[in-house]
């Protein structure tokens, strides 16, 4: 299993819950470790799935449906499924840590960029969007899937060509938003059918 799960209510909490008699404590969220999932699974699958979509890459940047066969567009619905299974989870999930205690992010130590407790404090401000757009990318890639299966070019090429519009759209919300949404790039309102 690549996640971790804690209890969001932490130890003194349990601790506590443990000195005052015989009560459970109430719900244990079971917060996702989102630097786990990011890493180790998502993506690493979405760079498996842009490779296989990159090798057969038509000149309009669709997909060249001559350069695909039957192993590949199962390995591109295999590695979309596996994406959309992980971003339901992520949608779903009651709590997110954005990294387990004393885990650097990604360029956390350059200057100006997010440490994990920015991005927690990112998340915890308004975690209802941050699950939205975790929907929206389990939506995309769960699509996307459906196309490899039915072997459709034309459609498979175009979600693809949209995937990194959906991964920077939250990224920019919740990893960096002190940056500029890049020309091109839907703001995370689109993407969250908002516009
Ligand atoms: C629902 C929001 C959301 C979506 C959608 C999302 N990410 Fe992320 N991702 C984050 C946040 C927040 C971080 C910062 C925390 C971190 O770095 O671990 C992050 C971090 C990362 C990192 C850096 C991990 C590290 O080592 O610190 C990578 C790489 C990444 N995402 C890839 C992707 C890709 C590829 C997609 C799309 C297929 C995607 N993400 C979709 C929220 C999202």
């Amino acid at each position: 299993m690549r996640m971790l799960t804690i209890s969001a209510l932490g130890l003194p909490a349990l601790l506590l819950a443990a000195c005052s008699a015989e009560q459970e404590p109430e719900t244990e969220a079971q917060a996702i470790n989102l630097h786990a999932m990011m890493k180790d699974g998502i993506n690493p699958d979405a760079l498996a799935l842009w490779d296989i979509s990159n090798a057969a890459i038509d000149d309009r940047g669709g997909i060249d449906a001559s350069a695909m066969n039957d192993e590949s567009w199962a390995a591109l619905a295999e590695k979309a499924r596996r994406l959309a299974a992980d971003a339901s989870e992520l949608a779903d999930a009651e709590a997110i840590m954005a990294a387990p205690p004393g885990v650097m992010i990604e360029e956390e130590d350059e200057p100006g960029a997010s440490s994990a407790a920015d991005v927690q404090g990112f998340i915890d401000a308004d975690l209802e969007d941050f699950k939205g757009m975790a929907q929206a990318l389990a939506v995309h890639t769960g699509d996307l899937a459906a196309a490899a299966e039915a072997q459709d070019a034309e459609r498979a090429g175009l979600l693809v060509s949209q995937l990194d519009a959906v991964c920077e759209s939250c990224h920019l919300k919740y990893w960096y938003p002190q940056d500029e949404l890049p020309p091109g790039y839907p703001h995370p309102d689109e993407i969250l059918g908002r516009d």
